[in-house]
């Protein structure tokens, strides 16, 4: 592991940056907290603040210990039991709010629905004995693939209910990055769709479950939404309609009282490795932390519009737009498709027609609308906003005040919220009533939540320094370990610096205290805000029959912050034609998905190695963003680097 990643041209910008913005004062005035002593309050003790944001859920059974810690295993509420549903619906609909909407929902082609907490708690019982019906029972895994329509979070939330760990795979990724999350969490049951939209065209969803269960020993079950109405193929006996099952249930499904502890759900993520990981939540903990985030970060009042324009294939989309949001009450916005279908300014037609408040959202999408240009936002009343979000990757200060100008109108302050799947919430972030903001800093970790940067050796650095980022402390929604993977949870996290968690990523504090984010130090991509690993796709382009080997790297890119770059060496006798990267590509997708699809593929006959055979990737990295190289006195054979820097990419 090195700092190279951290050392990327584009983030030299990074905490140079000497604009600041203080809250403005009718913000101040109007937000949840605004009073600074909540930090030093809960730094004081944290468990204590926690436990107070805890006791706001409703509980069957109340908690009376906190945390136990035994590093690397947390336990948080342990003797508590709760239903996370009861939590985002049932006491909501309890407490007379059954007719607020829970979800305004527009599909691509523009069709729209709108779901208040009544129908959303309706539906989750309707779907969760539905589940029953299928045979799926307390503790079965169940794997959700679908695209952002009402059923998704509908299923999330019926898992939920009955205490099914549920695992959501992002919609866009392929058949056999699918069965490889349904063996790995062993499902019983995969929910999916006939299809979705995605920019005018159909993504064949139900194919794509058909062929991964087809890879897989453990689904007796596909409960199908009609979504498309394609054809599809239909297997007897095993695949059931949605619409056939679902309606026909009684709206009735007592929420089973779960342990603090239950897990509520797994989500699978790339690391350092081919195998992506499977990161578990628990039930209590995660809820404590995703509601508290919610509500101080965001600001959420019962008036709002929260619009997370994430999907829920990923981390963010668990948190904030299901059960952050739902436990607070929160209206929220959900919608299909691409923002340019039909046209560039579909997201901004979308806040004006909710009277969105508060939008969330990622960095390559901001930058995004930067090129399009400001006349697609200028066509629509955007002055309902009030809070602007950005999460995912580094924001660039060019891009954050675009944001804050153009999308904010110069009146809604910015939370540039730093987290991860592993973290479960939000935990370095700005409080927006609290915080003075730099463009480009996320500020400072979320009340008790402690945070450091470290050196290699794992002592503090002084501030102005870069180092690895470093949590400190313990926190409600933190991961409780990898799927059947201790040994990795451990070595990935937690070896580095016993106690502390490894974020992975690099950082630094001004002299002011603020954290600048500077991107992951791994094999661990960011394209556009997804999380892909480097080693994934190697492996991927090394079982196609014609390479013998590939190196990838994350070449620096102005709107996806990363672009994937892949250099291939052929086996004997095979050419580097246009044609075979274009097979390549389509390898790579069929492997893992669309998302990580090769930019550029550079043939070469051979890959700088070290003499005893590793590859270099730091030459590659240089070769490929067009930089001097570095030190090349290691390098088995020194012309290798020349025949490369010769050839050129072929660009996808
Ligand atoms: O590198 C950091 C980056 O995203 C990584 C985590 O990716 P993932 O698990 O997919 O979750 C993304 C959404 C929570 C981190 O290791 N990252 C996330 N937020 C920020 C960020 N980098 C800089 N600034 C952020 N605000």
């Amino acid at each position: 592991m090195s700092t190279e990643a951290t050392q990327s041209s584009a983030l030299d910008t990074l905490g140079s940056e000497t604009r600041t913005f203080p809250p403005p004062p009718e913000f101040v005035r109007q937000a949840n907290v605004s009073d600074p002593s909540i930090y030093e309050r809960a730094d004081k003790d944290f468990e204590g603040f926690w436990a107070e944001h805890a006791r706001t859920l409703t509980w069957r059974k109340p908690f009376t210990k906190v945390l136990e810690w035994e590093a690397p295993y947390a336990k948080w509420f342990a003797d508590g039991q709760l239903n996370v549903t009861e939590n985002c619906l049932d006491r909501h609909v309890q407490a007379g709010k059954g007719a607020k909407v829970a979800y305004y929902w527009e599909g691509e082609p523009g069709d729209k629905r709108v779901l208040t907490y009544q129908d959303l708690l309706e539906e989750t019982q309707r779907c969760a004995n539905a589940l029953k019906e299928l045979g799926v029972k307390k503790g079965d895994r169940v794997a959700i693939y679908m695209p952002m329509i009402p059923e998704l979070p509908v299923a999330m939330l019926a898992c939920a209910r009955i205490g099914a760990p549920f695992t959501v795979v992002f919609g866009g990724f392929s058949a056999e990055a699918l069965a490889g999350r349904i063996g790995d969490s062993e499902a019983k049951l995969v929910i999916t769709a006939d299809g979705g939209y995605r920019k005018g065209n159909v993504v064949p969803l139900k194919k794509n479950a058909d062929d991964a269960i087809a890879q897989t020993s453990t689904v007796e079950k596909v409960l199908v939404v009609q979504r498309t109405k394609q054809e599809v193929a239909w297997t007897a006996g095993r695949d059931v309609w949605w619409h056939d099952i679902v309606p026909r249930q009684k709206a009735d499904c007592p929420a089973e009282a779960l342990d603090a502890e239950h897990m509520l759900y797994l989500l699978y993520t790339s690391g350092t490795t081919a195998t992506p990981k499977g990161i578990v939540h628990t039930t209590a903990g995660y809820l404590t932390g995703v509601a508290a985030t919610t509500k101080l970060i965001f600001d959420v009042k019962d008036h709002d519009v929260f619009w997370c324009a994430a999907d829920i294939g990923w981390v963010t989309g668990h948190s904030y737009i299901v059960f952050g949001p739902l436990a607070n009450g929160v209206t929220g916005v959900m919608y299909e498709g691409t923002p340019d279908f039909p046209d560039k300014d579909r997201w901004w037609s979308i806040i004006e027609q909710y009277k969105v408040s508060i939008l969330y959202c990622a960095p390559t999408a901001i930058r995004t609308f930067m090129k399009w240009g400001s006349e697609y936002v200028q066509k629509h009343d955007m002055r309902s906003l009030r809070l602007l979000g950005s999460v995912g990757e580094p924001i660039n200060p060019e891009a954050w005040l675009w944001y804050q100008q153009t999308i904010g109108g110069g009146r809604c302050p910015i939370v540039d919220t730093w987290w991860m799947t592993e973290t479960g919430m939000i935990l370095v972030s700005p409080l927006p009533g609290i915080t003075t903001t730099k463009p480009g800093s996320a500020t400072f970790s979320f009340p008790g939540v402690q945070a450091d940067v470290v050196d290699e050796g794992g002592s503090s650095v002084p501030l102005g320094q870069a180092g690895y980022l470093v949590i400190t402390r313990p926190w409600p929604a933190m991961l409780r370990g990898i799927y059947k993977d201790d040994e990795r949870y451990r070595d990935t996290y937690w070896s580095k610096y016993p106690g502390r968690f490894f974020a992975g990523d690099g950082a630094k504090r001004d002299t002011d205290g603020y954290f600048w984010l500077m991107g992951r130090v791994d094999d661990v991509m960011k394209i556009s805000g997804h999380r892909i690993s480097t080693t994934e796709i190697e492996s991927a382009l090394v079982s196609h029959p014609k390479v013998a080997e590939a190196a990838v790297i994350g070449r620096d890119d102005p709107v996806t912050t990363q672009a994937i770059f892949a250099f291939v060496t052929l086996r004997g006798g095979n050419d580097s034609s246009d044609a075979l990267s274009k097979e390549l590509r389509e390898h790579v997708v069929s492997k893992i998905g669309s998302i990580a699809r090769p930019k550029t593929i550079m043939f070469t006959p051979e890959l700088p190695k070290t003499r005893s055979g590793k590859i270099m990737r730091r030459l590659l990295r240089d070769i490929a963003n067009g930089q001097p190289l570095g030190d090349t006195t290691t390098l088995a054979d020194a012309t290798v680097v020349e025949t490369i820097r010769g050839s050129t990419g072929k660009e996808a």
